[in-house]
Order: C-alpha cells, then sequence, then structure tokens
C-alpha cells in the first residue's frame, strides 16, 4: 500500500493510543495521569499484576518496562490483534475518519502481479510436497529419517522434493494452465539463452519452502541430496517476491511465539530452525543464505528486545558473529539489543540437539552472553596486554567502537561494562616479567604491600618451590583441576582469564595436557585435541571434581566466570604468602632485615585470613602452621646452609 506523505501522522495524531490500548488492558488509574496523556496498566504482553506498561498519549508510544515491548499504535496492534500493517492502517483510518487514499495504479498493478506470483509458488509448493510424500521421494524420506527429523516436523515446515529430471515442475505448472514466463518470474523455472524452453531451477534436492511475515510463499531453500551435489544450499534468486535481506525464514510462525513468550533465536540455517522449533524453541528464525543485514536486524527487533543469536560454534560462525556485532552497534538502543549463545566448537543448533536431545539447547539459551561480551571479546582475544602502549590501543580500540552506539544512556552502560572488564583483565594475577630474580627490593616493611593490599607477585621459581606446594599441595591440585576443566567446558571464558591460565605451572601429566590444549590460540574456538579430551574425561570422572558445580553440571557460564574469579584469586593469594615465606627463608640466611619478623607475622596471618572456613579454622590448619613454624625454627637456629 502506498500511502501519501503525512497520512500515517494524521491517521496517529486523530487516534489517541490510549484509546486504542485501552480496549485491551485495565489501566492503572492512581498511577496514570489522564490529563497529561500519561497511562500505566498491566502489561498485555506478559504475565504480570503491577503495571509496567506504559502509553504516552503525546508520543503515540507505549513501552513496557517489563518485556520492553514497544511501539505505535500501529505496531500494538500488529502484536496485540495480529493484523497486517495494512489492516492496521484500515483500522485505525477508518477509526479516524480518513478515507484510505486511493491507490496508485502502478503500485496496484504491481501488487497484482506478486499475487499472482505468490500463487503460482504456492502451487510449487504443493507440488515438491506432493513429490516427498510419493515415488522418486524416497531417496529424501530416507535422508530425512537419518537425520531423524520426523514426518510431523516434515509437514510442520512443508518440505518437498524436487525431482531430479529437470522437467517435472514446470510440465506440472504448464498442465495447470500457468504460463511458464510466471514460473521464471518466480524463479523457479530458467529459460535457456538458445530457445529451447524453460526448464526447472531445481533438480534432486530437498525444498524448503520460504513464506513472507504474512505467510506468502515468496521463494525456496533447496539442500543437495546426492554427494558431490554442489551448492550444498540452492536458495530462489530475486524475485518481485523475494527479496533476500528483507526476511527472515520461519518469521510468521516465530512472531506469533514470541508474542507468547517465546524467546527469539536466530541461527544460521534452515535445518537449525526446525531443530530448534522441533526442540520447543518457537521462536526460531534464519536469514536466507545471506549475511545478517540492517533490515533483518530490524525485523528482529520488531519480534523481540533481544533476540539471542545462535550461530554455528566454527570459524565461519565466530565470524558471521562478529560482522553481526559491527552491523548492530549502531543501531542498538535501550531496550534494544542482541545477546549470543555460543556453541560447543564444530556444532550448530541442530548438531546439538541431535546428538544431545530436545533439552541441550535450553542451557546455552540461558548463557546467552550480551553484545558487549562479544565486543571485548573480539578485541582482546589471544593478546597479551603487557605493555603500557598495548593497553593504550586496546582502550583506544574500544572507545572507538563504543562511539558508534548512537544512544547516550545506553553508551555509559557501554563504557562502563567495558570498563569492568578491562580493569579485571589489567589486573595482576602473574609476576610481570619472569625474571631472573623478581622479588620486590630489601629495605623492610616499606617496600611491602601493607595490610589490605596484596601481596606482591611471586617469582616464578617461587611459584614451584616446595613451600608451595607442601602442605596444601592437595587442596592446590584440586583446585587447578577445577579450573582446568571449568576452562574446557567453557572455552568462551578462556580469552577473559588468559593472563591467569599462562600463570599456571601445572605439574600432574592430565593436568598438564589440558593447560597445553587450553593455550592454544585456537582453543576457544576448537574442539580439544583426544588427549586433552581424555585426560578431561578422567578428571570429570573423579569424585570429587564431579561435586564441583561448573565441572558436574556446566551450562552456567556465569556461575563459571565467577567460580574461575574466585579459584585464580584463592591461588594468586596463596601464591603471594608463599613468596613472602621464600623471602623471609632466604633473609633468615644471614641476610636478615627488619622487615623479617613483619613480613613472616604478616604472612601468617594473611594465610589464615584465607584459609578460615565460615565456621572457624579449618581442622589441620593449626598442624601446617606448626609445620611452617619448625621449619623456619630449623632455619634461623640451624647450622649455616649453603649458599645458593
Ligand atoms: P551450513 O553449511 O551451516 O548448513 O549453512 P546447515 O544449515 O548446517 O545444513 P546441514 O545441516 O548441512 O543440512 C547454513 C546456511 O547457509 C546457507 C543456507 O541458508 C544454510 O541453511 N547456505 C549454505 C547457502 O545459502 N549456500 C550454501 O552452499 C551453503
Ligand atoms: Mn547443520
Amino acid at each position: 500500500m502506498s500511502l501519501p506523505p503525512g497520512f500515517l501522522e494524521e491517521v496517529r495524531a486523530r487516534v489517541p493510543l490510549s484509546r486504542v490500548v485501552g480496549r485491551r488492558v485495565t489501566w492503572d488509574l492512581r498511577r496514570s495521569n489522564q490529563a497529561k496523556g500519561d497511562f500505566w496498566a498491566p502489561c498485555p504482553f506478559h504475565e504480570e499484576r503491577t503495571a509496567s506498561f506504559h502509553v504516552d498519549d503525546r508520543k503515540g508510544v507505549y513501552y513496557c518496562f517489563g518485556c520492553q515491548a514497544k511501539g505505535d499504535a500501529i505496531g500494538f496492534l500488529r502484536a496485540a490483534e495480529g493484523m497486517e500493517f495494512h489492516e492496521a492502517v484500515a483500522a485505525l483510518a477508518a477509526e479516524a475518519g480518513l478515507p484510505l487514499p486511493a491507490r496508485d495504479p502502478e503500485a496496484a498493478a504491481r501488487a497484482a502481479r506478486r499475487t499472482t506470483l505468490a500463487e503460482v509458488m504456492e502451487e510449487a509448493v504443493r507440488f515438491y510436497r506432493l513429490r516427498l510424500a510419493t515415488g522418486e521421494g524416497g531417496a529424501a524420506r530416507d535422508y530425512l529419517d537419518r537425520r531423524g527429523m520426523a514426518p510431523p516436523l516434515r509437514d510442520r515446515f512443508e518440505l518437498g522434493h524436487a525431482p531430479a529430471g529437470g522437467r517435472a515442475l514446470v510440465e506440472a505448472l504448464a498442465a495447470r494452465g500457468i504460463a511458464l514466463d510466471l514460473a521464471v518470474e518466480a524463479g523457479l523455472a530458467r529459460r535457456p539463452d538458445d530457445g529451447r524452453p524453460p526448464y526447472d531451477q531445481f533438480r534432486g534436492r530437498l525444498m524448503f519452502p520460504i513464506r513472507d511475515g504474512r505467510g506468502r510463499a515468496i521463494g525456496f531453500g533447496a539442500r543437495a541430496l546426492a554427494p558431490g551435489q554442489e551448492p550444498k544450499y540452492l536458495n530462489s534468486p530475486e524475485t518481485p517476491l523475494f527479496e533476500k535481506g528483507r526476511t527472515l525464514y520461519n518469521l510468521g510462525p516465530a512472531r506469533a511465539a514470541a508474542a507468547k513468550g517465546a524467546a527469539v533465536i536466530l541461527a544460521e540455517g534452515y535445518m537449525d530452525v526446525i531443530a530448534l522449533a522441533g526442540a520447543g524453541h518457537e521462536g526460531a528464525l534464519a536469514p536466507l543464505g545471506t549475511a545478517v543485514t540492517a533490515d533483518q536486524l530490524a525485523l528482529l527487533w520488531e519480534v523481540a528486545a533481544e533476540p539471542v543469536v545462535a550461530l554455528d560454534g566454527d570459524a565461519a560462525g565466530l565470524r558471521a558473529a562478529r560482522r553481526l556485532v559491527d552491523l548492530a552497534l549502531p543501531l542498538v538502543a535501550p531496550g534494544q539489543g542482541l545477546r549470543f549463545a555460543l556453541l560447543p566448537p564444530g556444532m550448530d543448533p541442530d548438531d546439538l540437539i541431535r546428538s544431545g536431545g530436545p533439552a541441550a539447547f535450553r542451557p546455552l539459551l540461558e548463557a546467552a552472553e550480551p553484545m558487549v561480551a562479544l565486543v571485548w571479546q573480539r578485541e582482546t582475544e589471544g593478546q597479551v596486554f603487557d605493555s603500557p602502549e598495548r593497553r593504550a590501543a586496546l582502550v583506544r580500540r574500544l572507545a572507538a567502537l563504543v562511539a558508534q552506539v548512537r544512544d547516550p544512556e545506553l553508551r555509559r552502560h557501554y563504557e562502563a561494562a567495558l570498563r569492568e572488564r578491562r580493569e579485571a583483565l589489567f589486573r595482576p594475577v602473574r609476576p610481570a616479567a619472569p625474571g631472573p630474580r623478581a622479588r620486590p627490593p630489601r629495605g623492610g616493611a616499606a617496600a611491602f604491600a601493607g595490610p589490605g593490599q596484596p601481596p606482591p607477585p611471586p617469582a616464578p621459581e617461587t611459584l614451584r618451590s616446595s613451600l608451595v606446594a607442601a602442605p596444601e599441595g592437595a587442596g592446590e591440585r584440586r583446585r587447578e583441576a577445577v579450573i582446568l576443566a571449568t576452562l574446557a567446558l567453557h572455552p568462551a571464558l578462556l580469552v577473559r582469564f588468559a593472563e591467569a591460565i599462562e600463570a599456571l605451572a601445572p605439574a600432574e601429566p592430565d593436568h598438564r595436557l589440558l593447560h597445553l590444549a587450553l593455550l592454544r590460540p585456537e582453543a576457544a574456538s576448537s574442539p580439544l585435541p583426544p588427549a586433552a579430551a581424555a585426560a578431561l574425561a578422567r578428571l570429570r570422572a573423579r569424585a570429587d571434581l564431579r561435586i564441583a558445580p561448573t565441572v558436574g553440571r556446566p551450562g552456567d557460564a556465569g556461575l563459571a566466570a565467577a567460580c574461575l574469579e574466585e579459584e585464580f584469586g584463592k591461588i594468586a593469594a596463596d601464591r603471594g604468602q608463599a613468596a613472602e615465606i621464600a623471602h623471609a627463608e632466604e633473609d633468615l640466611r644471614g641476610l636478615a632485615d627488619e622487615g623479617t619478623t613483619w613480613r613472616l607475622s604478616e604472612a601468617a596471618r594473611a594465610r589464615e585470613r584465607s584459609r578460615r572456613a565460615p565456621l572457624g579454622p579449618a581442622a589441620g590448619e593449626d598442624a601446617d602452621r606448626a609445620t611452617l613454624a619448625a621449619r623456619l625454627a630449623a632455619l634461623s637456629a640451624g647450622p649455616a646452609l649453603p649458599e645458593d
């Protein structure tokens, strides 16, 4: 429908939004201020008792602070009443007492042509479906059986089969009196240059009909069935009906599901959408064989405030996710963002659900990370920020990215989120440089961190000293195992803890295997090598590790991150104290200074603080301290030790 300029504004101005919405909700009159055109009600789009749904008559917009639903009068009629755009406009125009403008004749002719083409497409959908059900479709049916796609799901997505011959569809259409020019224009047939008659565009393929948001058949995705058949997916060409960048696969059903509260999930392929829908994720969508466009993002945001992007867990999927971040950054707004569900390396949602069952995608959905996490990952992954220059360069890159966010309030939140991550990354967890002897300068207490400040970073050789390993060795080894297993199960966190991971120096063979695997540059995006995977399996089978929530029941990325933060923190604290004691030992070998006593007592106190269980000192702690005291006593009282 082409409308004269200003027509929609006129309609909106004449019909107060509160009147349109008021038919669907009960206003909270105590909270509303009718004179100011300010209305509040419980949201019609999600279950709630409080009134978080707001209508602003002056601006003609609504916004729900609970579910972030938002829009104008037309949007409301579409979302709440399921109307199409033109129906909503017609309804509002009638209410405003405005006659709908006459259509311009050219536009009317184009619309009629599209309707005709859509009817031809509908014929093709029927034809392909029938062919899947009969005779030659046997191979395609076997293929779907092998992929575990049950008949009800095939019916729901109207899957079909294009016979291999090359003229089956054109002949069937001709038999129904359909002009082949139409089949060519609809992208179903091709006309050779040499004047021979048109032939089928799709041959020997599994057919996925694509419908627009109103349910009209507009195109096909077609998957190869024979090995070596190229391309794997052939899509309809652009036609007056089919604009690839302007619609999404499964848009209509996903929109309906989203209105009922389903999560909206953007997957990469047709098969992923079908598998997700089959597993109960009815809000699944996909682009149509091209990279996601700005138009498709706008469509997504019409359907949901924060759609979840689930791209394949391979390098291509990661690249696609990053391109999407670039596209989306200038378009995000308050209540209009993206989340990213990171799939296990080498898997797409279809693989995941086929191997893990219908419940397999749920934890990933719940652990989906906001876009800011991807921005951070992209800018820091695989890099070491050990010089002021590198750090400053990172800060500058991040600032340039954040500057793309247009809304000032949202931009501030992006800045804050990135600053937080940056501070965590720059906070020292390990020694800055593994020099020959990285100990603080001598000179007494002043040279040391006072109480309340973190102890100075220990030298690498100190980290491996016997004092560090004993007598808490077993505890630290378990801690190390929990860290390594948690990281292996949540590879997305590798970047965030890169520095701390590098600082680990595991001694046990399985720990070393896993540690080396996690240090590979591609570790975040590719599966573990077999030996490391076997080591992980052995660790996960250990009774004392199974009970760690991030190992026994992985999937919660937030919990995993918190656990790693804490465990690395404890290791750093332990090592700091070990370093203190090692330095003190050295001092006692005839180099004593006035800081020694203070340092020793400080180290013991810090150790006690970090070890203290909620119910008081842990059993064995006194024994530990006794061992330590005895050792130090022996050092100071015994005969002179050989110098090193
Ligand atoms: P994938 O290669 O990831 O395929 O392409 P898939 O979805 O996992 O399909 P299966 O599981 O192998 O059957 C993802 C999407 O990229 C587009 C299609 O839209 C496909 O669904 N694509 C892929 C093409 O358009 N052409 C191609 O040759 C390949
Ligand atoms: Mn797949």
